[in-house]
């Protein structure tokens, strides 16, 4: 790995084994952007990468030249207003109304590692010699002011991060309207669009369109990343498929309104934009002042969209979630929010836990309603100490019991961002919330946002949570957010700061995760926003684990997982069996089914164990046998996608361990079919050279056997069961576990 620049032509050139990303000072002074693909061996002069041709109707940057003008440039972070005439990447209010800008480079730094970011979540490095980073300086004199790119690349990764700076070195005050965390000018249009979109309780399907000239963009402008989009976009080559061809991967490191763009312009470039979404945003720089854009992550891969995914899946579970759950077996836990809903007391809460122990799992989670007055949702939210009417001994007394009595961990749930009027904070600090004076205040589920652009709001929860945490046995968190802002506007900030409040607000989220994390470092953290409607990078950095979606519904939760698992790892996937009728979709799915999809997560239950039959008991013991001996395994093996279930009735997924000696497939028909064809798979990432034997199915295979000539899947599907086939159900599944014996010599 290194970052090279040539002083003769002024290029960089940042690559490590399998990625190679060029730039060059452009004439103008502008930072032009070359190449960024597969690695190409380093020279002095890549300059032919740079093309201009006179076409009518360009405008053009030097007197007496017909040819050079910045809408035929592949730019790294480009500005509207001279002569390009596509979406920039930022855009500066200046004192005298001007918002044309001219950023020239200066100077630049290579230095070993790479910075974190203040206030904001961002890749890390553990080791010397993981990371190099180049910064770049330009000044736009005029302005009187500094832009600072900032890029890194991983030595083991094909990835590069980005984001960018801007300081106001002048006498007056800049307002920045739009800064983006990165830009990239792709030299074509040949590129499928692959995004994570859907709803609560659907979220994260994969859409998947052909990139055509005009924008085509996904973001949010709620305040969370939101259920609806992911900050996330794949381009991918039409000829690449999830095992091979070249596929880009972005995803912003960030949880708030973001917005992740393609610009096909008329010669076929393709912009890609993403970063914070310039609606409802500015950001006044006073003298002095600078603006750090959130990180965007930047994935190659020339091995289909799976190879993308493990890059993904393998810097976001080492080198963005961090602490002391990163690489620890997560422990599975039992959660009462489906099994009690509001209606509980600490006995009938004692009761669920003592045969949870007794069916294996590790530890008890306590879900809404336990604080202030809550016994439904139009109160409560804000007062952050037990309801001695439900918990007569408090928090401190519950966990205690779950501890020493039941020999389980306690976690608890939180909504540390609101507030309802009927509560004691709100009755004592209505200006807390976010709203905009004179306005109708919106609600959402009966609660309001609480203002975290102010540090005096963010310090009260904290001293409510941390009194609360310091008293009780709190071993896990689940941090919920069940609304999106509305009316956003702060009554602590002047009028020219109120397009800060939704950043404001996303710092301050992150800020009451830092102080918490840092004071109770053991405590496992779990965000959650009504199910899946803040999973991202961000979120990440603070909580190793999302509640993947309020949806538990096995048929529903196959394709959730499996489109989050285009950029999320397994470990980070709360994954949850819970009862049938299933809340959500009303459908009766076997138990089995039920687990075989959410053991490809971070295992858990939802429900009330002492309601199911003795049968179902004793299932359930086994399940959490099984989660136990192949957690580890699940969490940090090699996961492939195999079948897709956005694409038929089938679907199939398989995780393989480092050594290549253990694998676990999970096997899902969603409807039955009759007389069902002959079924083969071919299985992903086996080690050739290895003979493996399959649990419940006679003989050994060798790896390349399963992965050439596939898997016998066919089951007994429907018929006449009469004639001895056996039966297959309706959302049927099957768990293969393979297991290496011998390698070839
Ligand atoms: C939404 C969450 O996603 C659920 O799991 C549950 O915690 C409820 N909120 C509680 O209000």
């Amino acid at each position: 790995m290194s970052i090279i620049y040539h002083e003769q032509t002024k290029e960089f050139h940042l690559y490590n084994d399998s990625i190679s990303y060029i730039m060059k000072v452009l004439r103008n002074g502008q930072m032009g952007q070359l190449y960024f693909g597969s690695s190409i061996p380093d020279k002095e002069d890549f300059g032919y990468f740079i093309e201009t041709a006179h076409r009518p109707m360009t405008s053009y940057l030097f007197e007496g030249d017909l040819s050079y003008s910045l809408e035929h440039l592949k730019q790294e972070y480009p500005s509207y207003g001279t002569t390009d005439y596509r979406e920039p990447a930022f855009e500066i209010l200046q004192e005298n109304g001007s918002r044309i800008s001219d950023f020239v480079y200066k100077a630049h730094k290579i230095y070993d590692g790479k910075p974190g970011l203040k206030g904001l979540p961002a890749i890390y490095t553990e080791y010397p010699g993981e990371a190099q980073t180049l910064e770049i300086l330009l000044e736009d004199i005029l302005m009187g002011a500094q832009l600072i790119l900032c890029y890194t690349i991983m030595r083991d990764y094909p990835v590069i991060t980005r984001s960018a700076k801007i300081r106001n070195c002048s006498a007056s005050r800049l307002t920045l309207t739009r800064a983006m965390s990165a830009c990239l000018d792709l030299p074509d249009k040949d590129y499928e669009w692959i995004q994570l979109s859907g709803a609560w309780s659907r979220e994260r399907q994969i859409k998947r369109r052909a990139l055509q000239q005009g924008i085509q963009a996904i973001g949010s402008i709620r305040g969370n990343s939101s259920h609806n989009h992911n900050p996330f976009v794949a381009l991918k080559r039409p000829s690449a498929d999830e095992f091979q061809g070249e596929a880009l991967g972005m995803s912003l490191v960030y949880s708030g309104n973001f917005l992740m763009q393609a610009e096909v312009d008329t010669y076929d470039v393709t912009r890609v934009l993403m970063g914070i979404h310039p609606i409802g945003f500015s950001w006044n720089l006073e003298p002095g002042e600078a603006f750090q854009t959130p990180e965007a992550v930047i994935v190659f891969s020339k091995d289909g969209l799976n190879g993308m995914s493990q890059t993904f899946h393998k810097l976001y579970r080492q080198r963005l979630a961090r602490g002391y759950w990163r690489d620890r077996e997560r422990p599975i836990l039992i959660n009462n929010w489906e099994a009690t809903y509001f209606d509980f007391n600490e006995d009938s809460i004692v009761e669920i836990a003592k045969t949870a122990k007794k069916a294996g799992i590790e530890m008890f989670v306590l879900d809404d309603g336990w604080y202030g007055t809550r016994n439904d949702d139009r109160q409560g939210l804000g007062d952050w100490s037990a309801n001695l009417n439900k918990l007569e001994y408090g928090i401190a007394g519950l966990s205690k019991r779950i501890e020493e009595e039941c020999q389980m961990k306690f976690g608890l749930w939180f909504e540390p961002e609101m507030v309802n009027e009927n509560s004691n904070l709100f009755r004592s600090h209505p200006d807390y919330r976010i709203e905009t004076p004179g306005r109708r205040v919106s609600h959402g589920r009966n609660q309001f946002v609480l203002d975290f652009s102010r540090k005096e709001v963010v310090d009260c929860i904290y001293s409510q949570m941390e009194s609360l945490l310091a008293d009780a046995r709190v071993s896990y968190i689940k941090w919920d957010m069940n609304r999106s802002i509305t009316e956003c506007f702060s009554s602590a900030w002047p009028a020219e700061q109120q397009g800060e409040i939704f950043h404001r607000y996303i710092l301050g989220v992150y800020d009451l995760y830092e102080r918490l994390t840092n004071r109770f470092p053991e405590i496992l953290f779990e965000s959650c926003a009504s199910g899946g409607g803040r999973f991202d990078p961000g979120m990440l950095y603070y909580a190793p684990q999302t509640w993947t979606s309020d949806n538990s519904d096995a048929v529903e939760r196959i394709r959730i997982q499996y489109g989050t698992s285009m950029v999320y790892p397994l470990s980070s996937m709360g994954a949850h069996v819970s009862v049938t009728p299933n809340h959500q979709m009303f459908r009766n799915t076997p138990l089995a089914t039920r687990a075989n999809v959410a053991y490809f997560g971070v295992f858990g239950y939802e429900l009330d164990i002492n309601k199911l039959s003795e049968e179902e008991q004793e299932e359930i013991k086994q399940q959490i046998s099984f989660a136990k001996q192949y957690r580890k395994l699940i969490h940090k093996g090699t996961f492939y996608r195999l079948l897709s279930p956005f694409e038929g009735n089938l679907a199939a997924w398989i995780v393989v361990s480092d050594d290549r000696k253990d694998a676990v497939m999970g096997y899902y028909k969603i409807l039955n079919d009759v007389i069902c064809p002959y079924r083969r798979l071919k299985l992903r990432g086996l080690d050739a050279g290895m003979d493996y034997v399959i649990e419940g199915i006679t003989g050994s295979y060798s790896g390349k056997e399963l992965m050439n000539a596939g898997l016998i899947t066919t089951d007994a599907s429907a018929g006449q069961v009469l004639d001895g086939g056996g039966t297959c159900t309706d959302f049927w599944s099957r768990i293969y576990v393979l297991h290496g014996i011998k390698k070839e010599v």
